[in-house]
């Protein structure tokens, strides 16, 4: 899909995955605790569905917490989850009512119940939105899902209900958490640092990335264009070549 964008013409991409780094230093800038950077940031999270679903973008995936953030202070850990809680509970009317669909991958089996009870409501009240995915990685590592897809087709196996000879890389996209949403076209990741830290790594085989100095707590619209930009800069090939 095609927009004019201040009178330029951008190919908009489906699906834009994000890594939102550098809350912490956008609050140590400004003396705050960490948890300020953090609660900003989700702030940020809020308004940037609202642009993405502007511009033409179909899917959003943003990295909220990985399989490694358990390693932060107690107080960090507990302080983000919290700020999930409170914005997932309280996007549930509004999603619906801007026709968002939300979604998290991860595993879920490791939250506490209640934020399991708020995703399972939210995912069913939004299941039939047709606009915008959102979806939100919590609880989430590319290895563990991979880990966890891997278990899932040996108990197929084992069982008898599928043949070793008929896995294919169909079968584990359908077995991973994104199951039905198709890869990320463009990677974000935010405040300079150039590593995908266990962010979908089956899915971004082929993706292309953008890395900005922008602190997360500070992207916004602008800086989501720029990055957009930057992809109709670069020539997809998928391992073919140059057409000529
Ligand atoms: C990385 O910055 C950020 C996180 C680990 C947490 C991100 C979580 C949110 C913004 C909340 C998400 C909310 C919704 C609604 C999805 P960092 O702490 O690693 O920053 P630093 O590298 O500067 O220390």
């Amino acid at each position: 899909m095609t927009r004019v964008i201040d009178g330029e013409e951008l190919n908009i991409p489906e699906h834009v995955a994000i890594i939102m780094d550098g809350n912490g230093r956008w609050a140590k800038k400004r003396m705050m605790p960490r948890g300020m950077g953090h609660k900003k940031g989700a702030d940020v999270v809020e308004q940037l569905c609202e642009d993405a679903d502007d511009l033409g973008i179909r899917y959003l995936t943003v990295y909220a917490f990985s399989t490694e953030n358990w390693k932060r202070s107690e107080e960090e850990v507990s302080g983000i989850m919290n700020i999930l809680r409170k914005h997932l509970l309280g996007s549930i009317d509004r999603s619906v009512k801007n026709n968002m669909r939300v979604r998290v991958i991860g595993d879920k089996s490791g939250l506490a119940e209640d934020l399991q009870d708020t995703i399972r409501t939210l995912e069913e009240k939004t299941a039939h939105c047709t606009g915008l995915t959102f979806t939100i990685a919590i609880n989430y590592g590319g290895r563990d899902e991979l880990t966890r897809a891997a278990r899932k087709l040996a108990q197929l196996a084992a069982s008898g209900e599928l043949k070793p000879e008929e896995i294919d890389e169909a079968r584990i996209s359908d077995s991973l958490d994104t199951a039905g949403v198709p890869d990320p076209d463009l990677l974000i990741r935010t405040s300079g640092e150039m590593r995908i830290s266990n962010y979908m790594i089956w899915q971004l085989a082929y993706t292309e990335f953008y890395f900005t100095d922008c602190l997360w707590p500070d992207f916004n619209k602008e800086e989501l264009i720029r990055a957009i930009r930057y992809f109709n800069g670069r020539e997809r090939r998928f391992g073919g070549v140059k057409n000529v």
